[in-house]
């Protein structure tokens, strides 16, 4: 049986890659996978990132392509129909309405920070930056700090960039799959790439290349176990380990539905693993670069590794005041990184709109404008957690972006990454996944990705978890 996508189809294979590179090239790598590298110290968790790519998250990535590809819809009726299809119990289609929600969790604070990004556009084409050549080390730590802050301390311009990033993105999800979607990652995605060359380029100019290098590629556990431990014993804890993996899943946007959702567009005859593997090399690449970027700077300008999260919007002005050229890429700079995190936001709103179409209630236009409210009421939560918020901590002493951040990375999308794969590997007809993956069931690279989805990743997930709760402590 096969269906058909109401909501259209990708006009290439190219257009796919393309489109779900977009999805999972945006904040994650420029913004959050430096900062959190930077906070869980450097190698340890960097090797981890990539263990968890390549052994949890690349076969739940093939596996959530082919469930869109099978199902041609809104991740809750594909998860619908499979159920169905599989003689499974109907609750799996609460697996759609996790990723729903968590789409749009995650999608409330990541347009915050967008908005941080649209607010640095003028300060670097204004050449705000350019007047750290003139300034000692220490004072140029307390200029861009104190740039900084002045943004996220400021409710009301906060609450207006929120606002325009998610107006651009309703405008763009309205334009539907090929009008907007896929005219706007085509130029982009190669745009992005080749500003992070230009960039790593001036890195290796700074006199600390080499030691950004080895902060990166070093491997301490130490440093990953026991992040900001001072003691001289410390207790084990499995809170990096967690981060790491829930920053994987986050990267490749998986667990939410919105590979699955661009795998219902993808053309029947396409190459699962091929292209899948497209996305995760060009992900993984946008991160490194991203990094061997941020730390040579940190380095070189006497700054704090473990900054967080406003590590990038510090370090990356600095490099831009100082460098030839510097406005112009600048502002070249944080253009295109808007441009990646609007690839990536239209992605996470993407689930919830096809849905809504769905129904038969909605246009594109209307379904776009509703959860773009839904999104932009729960985003202030974000905007004043950096203010007016700043000292509501409910729980574990984080405060409310924070706790989203923890909830919807290190939780939530893992967690759903595991009962995808739980679902394809142990309740799915294997006929019918091997047809949509197009290869053969005896295949070698059939047998080694089913025995990692079956076993591997949920096994993985699992213990990483129990790990992190303190079972094994
Ligand atoms: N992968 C995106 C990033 O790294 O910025 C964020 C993201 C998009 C997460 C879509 C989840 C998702 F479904």
């Amino acid at each position: 049986m096969s269906r058909i996508s109401i909501h259209g189809e990708w006009s290439s294979r190219m257009a796919f890659i393309m489109a779900a590179t977009g999805s999972a090239v945006g904040l994650g790598n420029i913004w959050k996978f430096p900062y959190m590298t930077g906070q869980y110290g450097g190698g340890a968790f960097v090797i981890t990132y990539l263990l968890c790519i390549a052994i949890l998250c690349l076969p739940v990535m093939m596996a959530e392509v082919m469930l869109g590809k099978r199902g041609r819809s809104s991740p809750i009726n594909t998860m619908r129909h499979l159920a169905q299809e599989n003689n499974q119990s109907k609750l799996w289609r609460l697996l759609g309405w996790s990723g729903v929600i968590a789409g749009f969790l995650i999608l409330s604070y990541y347009s915050v920070i967008a908005g941080w990004a649209l607010a640095y556009i003028p300060s670097l084409a204004s050449g705000t930056f350019t007047a750290v050549n003139t300034m000692s080390p220490t004072e140029i730590t307390g200029f861009v700090d104190s740039v900084f802050k002045s943004l996220v301390e400021n409710p009301v311009q906060l609450t207006a960039w929120h606002t325009g990033f998610i107006f651009i993105t309703m405008l763009m999800v309205a334009g539907g799959v090929k009008g907007g979607l896929e005219r706007a990652v085509t130029f982009m995605m190669p745009a992005l790439f080749i500003l992070l060359l230009v960039l790593v380029g001036y890195a290796i100019s700074t006199p600390n290349f080499m030691q950004g290098f080895n902060f990166m590629f070093n491997i301490n556990f130490n440093d990953l176990l026991y992040p900001n431990c001072t003691e001289a014993v410390c207790k084990f804890s499995g809170e990096g380990l967690l981060a790491a993996m829930g920053q994987a899943f986050f990267s490749l946007s998986l667990g939410m539905g919105a590979i699955m959702v661009y795998g219902a567009y993808l053309p029947k005859d396409a190459s699962v693993s091929k292209v899948t593997t497209a996305v995760v090399v060009a992900d993984t690449s946008v991160a490194i670069l991203a990094g061997l970027i941020i730390f040579p700077i940190v380095f070189s300008n006497g700054l704090e590794p473990n900054a967080g999260v406003g590590l990038v919007f510090k370090t990356l002005p600095i490099a831009f005041g100082q460098m030839p050229f510097g406005t112009l890429f600048g502002t070249l700079f944080f253009v295109l990184l808007v441009l990646a995190a609007l690839s990536s936001s239209i992605s996470l709103i993407e689930p919830a709109v096809a849905w809504l179409v769905e129904t038969g209630k909605f246009t594109r236009a209307s379904a776009s404008v509703v959860s773009g409210i839904i999104v932009w009421l729960i985003g202030l939560i974000t905007v004043f957690s950096f203010n007016i918020w700043s000292d509501v901590k409910p729980l574990a002493g984080l405060n409310l972006f924070e706790l989203i951040n923890y909830l919807t990375s290190n939780i939530m999308l893992p967690l759903i990454g595991l009962l995808i794969a739980v679902f394809v590997g142990w309740l799915m007809q294997k006929s019918t996944i091997a047809e949509e993956l197009n290869l053969s069931a005896n295949s070698i690279g059939y047998h080694i990705w089913y025995f990692l989805l079956r076993y591997v990743t949920p096994l993985g997930v699992g213990i990483v978890f129990l790990n992190a709760i303190g079972v094994f402590s």
